[in-house]
């Protein structure tokens, strides 16, 4: 059978546009021609056009126009504003992670005093928007949180739904030794601090799979009602000593968080984020199941060890994300978008696009994640003490 053409269009010009373009070219669903990017500032939108060889739009609309599908790229105070515009143009939209969130408003807005009542509520409006656009859009959102499609969270989906399993605790976390983005860190670009931009992954593939085992139970997912939760900003403490091997540059926002969940089956999830991580992307999450137990670790995990003694020797080798040296042992990745889910989101994705289906990871998982983060917010405000989760 004859593969169809899907013409797709980059928003933003950094790290995820790279990732996602790469994960395009192993796209076998479908023909993907990737139609050109766009990006805030056009020079790092011609510097992107050139190093990939595709062409620069200096208009967004222009760009839209021209597309069956867009990957929005960039930071996540900008998600809202580009998808509804997507929306509205009828056509298909992958956001990457978070959906979206609250930015706060003003010259003096401060991500540390600001009232969280107050981030839960626009986060939820802003939420309800999208969710609206994408109702009166021959569109859909696509949420590109690649957890969900890593195949070692897929494989845990089969295996809860072949046996019937009861997911009774998670436990995951993601860390590592800070972002590279420069509007990570500002709670007015990112919208958070690790919760938001770390604790979404593990916390998405968290309600998923507990998503997975409802919809075999009864048909329905098994979503998220309470949740306790406990921030710190450690690297800004007075005394931290920094000797160059973590990022400090958050401004106002958390570097470590500790999630608790409660589902509606009162099953449990605990959820930790960080930027205090050494050694690489730490990425994992733990099913303790009523008939299984199951650790699934994306990064690091031993597919391929390799011990190095002169750190120069791989100047021109990638080893793995995030990681300080090359030098003496490492869990060298054979292939680290293969573990991600890169490409297995990209081509379920596209699948979607032609099929007219909902995605796995779609908008109404996207919105559970956001409430039940700000939600969080508000717990951590007290100092841990329980909220509950209205959605
Ligand atoms: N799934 C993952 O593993 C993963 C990893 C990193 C980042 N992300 C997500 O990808 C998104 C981008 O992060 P990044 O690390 O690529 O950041 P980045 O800072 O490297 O790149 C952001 C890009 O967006 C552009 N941009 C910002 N606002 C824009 C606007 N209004 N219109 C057009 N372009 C705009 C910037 O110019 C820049 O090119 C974020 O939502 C982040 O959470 C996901």
């Amino acid at each position: 059978m004859t593969k169809k053409t899907v013409r797709a269009g980059i928003i933003g010009s950094g790290f995820a546009a790279q990732f996602h373009l790469d994960a395009l070219q192993r796209v076998s669903v479908a023909l993907i021609s990737v139609v050109g990017v766009y990006s805030r500032n056009p020079q790092n939108s011609e510097n992107f056009a050139s190093k990939n060889d595709l062409t620069p739009f200096y208009s967004l609309e222009e760009l839209i126009n021209s597309c069956d599908v867009l990957h929005v790229c960039t930071s996540p105070v900008s998600h809202e504003e580009i998808a509804i515009q997507v929306l509205k143009k009828d056509k298909d939209v992958i956001i990457e992670k978070p959906l979206t969130g609250y930015f706060g408003s003003g010259e003096n807005f401060n991500g540390d005093t600001f009232p969280r009542k107050t981030g839960l509520d626009y986060a939820v409006a802003s939420v309800n928007r999208m969710l609206e656009a994408e109702n009166s859009s021959k569109g859909m959102i696509m949420y590109a949180e690649n957890w969900i499609y890593a195949p070692a969270i897929q494989k845990e989906r089969e295996v809860i739904e072949k046996t019937n399993a009861q997911i009774l605790w998670i436990q995951a976390q993601q860390g590592h030794s800070g972002s590279h983005s420069l509007d990570y860190g500002k709670w007015k670009f990112s919208g958070g601090g690790s919760l938001m931009g770390k604790g979404c992954h593990p916390l998405s593939a968290a309600i998923y799979l507990k998503g997975v085992e409802g919809k075999v139970l009864d048909g329905k997912p098994i979503r998220p009602k309470k949740v306790s939760c406990q921030t710190h900003s450690i690297t800004r403490l007075p005394d931290f000593k920094n000797q160059g091997h973590l990022k400090d540059s958050y401004t106002d926002v958390e570097d470590y968080a500790s999630l608790h969940l409660v589902f509606e089956d009162g099953s449990i999830a605990d959820i930790v984020a960080s930027e205090l991580v050494h050694g690489g992307v730490k990425n994992y999450l733990e099913v303790h199941a009523n008939n299984h137990r199951t650790i699934c670790n994306l990064t690091p995990n031993n597919a391929m060890q390799t011990y190095n003694p002169v750190d120069t020797n791989f100047k021109d080798i990638y080893v793995s994300e995030k990681l300080g040296t090359k030098e003496g042992w490492s869990n060298i990745s054979p292939d680290e978008s293969w573990f991600n889910g890169y490409q297995h989101e990209l081509d379920a994705f596209y699948k979607c696009h032609i099929s007219r289906i909902s995605a796995e990871s779609n908008s109404l998982l996207a919105a559970d994640v956001i409430v039940t983060i700000y939600s969080a917010y508000l717990s951590a405000s007290f100092k841990g003490k329980e909220v509950s989760i209205d959605l």
